[in-house]
């Protein structure tokens, strides 16, 4: 039975274990241009390691879909420069990258179409299936970020949705030549694709909408595309199968839950893509822990329902899981792998402390989206960490699959120890995975 730590096969890549890096949105990319900085290569080549693999944060196709001030793309020459920086500080240390590709249609608010990069271009933002503006504020605005409604979308005409199509594979093939191992379609959270297979964001007329066919029909066609461009071993789907039941992406709901996924797995499954990454309905998207909280207390595998649609190839799991949670969902034969968000950002060498059973740095929300080293690149390794508390990191090895219960008991001692030794001591105090459990509050302080 495998469980956490059990290598496996994702398309071409061997992986040495079951923990990924979850596509996580930054905001430490160049402004205007969009190009990944020297701190992204910094962040990525950190939390990189042999025969782990990584997915980018979203990661724009064209100017279109432009929506934050600092958030990379990926369809110019100078952008491509800026991953293979990437590509190679991760390749460097034996570990795998997957760029995640992401049109957000109706998300990008029209005043990026004031943003130098927009104007000009050719493109428009706030694009979508049809006209119907998501619900809510937007995630940024142009040029201040002051908080604004969602506009109005503008429906993408059919020569347009071959353009769009274009553009996917345009990315894709960028991303091949930026060095990295293969790209995620974001099919997920409300953006573009979602558009399309949600009936209340789509009121097209023609055969993108009307049935659950129509609906899923421009993702298979992407996938489609993206397959011939690079080879289906390269391309992977992100889904967020539960639109009706956690109403947060923008107000979206649809008819026919159950055949508009199902369809959609199934399309990844046709193309024998690499991987399909699900979010759970634990996806806690608020700015605010407290506001977290109760999502996180959701069950782990509440999207396992559609599992039987997708049978091609992995499933990795995502959304507030914990060590503990993660391996049990893979032990169970829930997910064959499990992304992780938060403790990966705060925890660079995270597969290690997986491995060897160690503590975790907590992390801080306060950074997650800000610019600059903090709270970015400035989370300690093991060593480092042990060095802060003057203790000998020799001292902490894992006593071994084969130890004694005593033996077991009296390492958690040591690590708990270690834990209040580090309150107060260390800018991001330690949690163990013990502690943490199966479900986390949010800050890991109080789970
Ligand atoms: C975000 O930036 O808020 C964001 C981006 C991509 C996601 C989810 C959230 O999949």
């Amino acid at each position: 039975m495998p469980d956490l730590l059990t290598p496996i096969k994702v398309g071409r890549l061997n992986l040495k274990m079951r923990a990924v890096l979850a596509p996580l949105t930054r905001l430490r990319a160049e402004p205007v241009t969009r190009v990944p900085t020297q701190l992204m290569v910094d962040y990525y080549t950190q939390r990189a390691a042999e025969g782990v693999l990584l997915i980018t944060e979203a990661t724009y196709i064209s100017p279109e879909t432009v929506s934050y001030h600092t958030a990379p793309g990926i369809w110019t020459q100078e952008q491509v420069e800026g991953w293979k920086k990437v590509t190679e500080g991760v390749h460097s240390k034996g570990g795998y990258i997957f760029c995640q590709i992401w049109h957000v249609g109706r998300c990008a608010h029209e005043t990026f179409n004031e943003d130098p990069v927009v104007k000009g271009s050719g493109y428009t933002t706030c694009r979508s299936s049809s006209d119907v503006p998501a619900i809510g504020e937007s995630h940024s605005t142009y040029p201040d970020n002051e908080v604004m409604p969602h506009t109005k979308p503008v429906p993408f005409t059919l020569e347009e949705i071959a353009r769009v199509r274009r553009d996917f594979v345009k990315a894709a093939e960028n991303a091949i030549a930026a060095g990295f191992d293969g790209v995620e379609l974001h099919g997920a959270h409300g953006y573009l694709m979602c558009q399309f297979l949600n009936s209340s964001a789509n009121l097209r007329t023609d055969q993108y909408s009307g049935s659950t066919e129509n609906r899923i029909r421009l993702l298979d066609e992407i996938l489609s595309d993206l397959c011939a461009a690079i080879g289906n071993d390269r391309v992977a789907l992100r889904l967020s199968p539960h639109t009706n039941v956690l109403p947060t992406y923008g107000g979206m709901t649809t008819d026919d839950l159950e055949g508009t996924y199902g369809g959609a797995y199934a399309a990844a499954d046709k193309h024998k893509i690499a991987y399909l990454l699900v979010t759970e309905q634990r996806w806690s998207p608020f700015d605010d822990d407290a506001k977290n909280a109760q999502a996180l207390r959701l069950p782990c595998a509440m999207s396992q329902r559609w599992n039987k649609y997708f049978t091609s190839g992995p499933i990795i799991g995502a959304s507030g899981f914990t060590p503990v949670s993660a391996d049990a969902a893979v032990r169970e034969g829930v997910y064959d792998a499990v992304c992780f968000g938060r403790y990966y950002i705060s925890n660079p060498d995270l597969p290690r402390r997986l491995e060897q059973g160690l503590p975790l740095n907590r992390y801080s929300r306060e950074t997650f989206y800000t610019q600059g080293a903090e709270g970015y690149t400035d989370y300690p390794t093991w060593d480092e960490v042990c060095e802060q508390l003057g203790v000998e990191a020799a001292d902490y090895a894992s006593p071994g699959a084969g130890a004694s219960e005593t033996e077991r008991a009296a390492f958690e001692d040591k690590l708990d120890e270690l834990v209040v030794l580090s309150e107060g001591k260390l800018k991001y105090p330690l949690v163990t995975a013990k502690a943490l459990g199966v479900l986390t509050s949010g800050t890991g302080a109080s789970a």
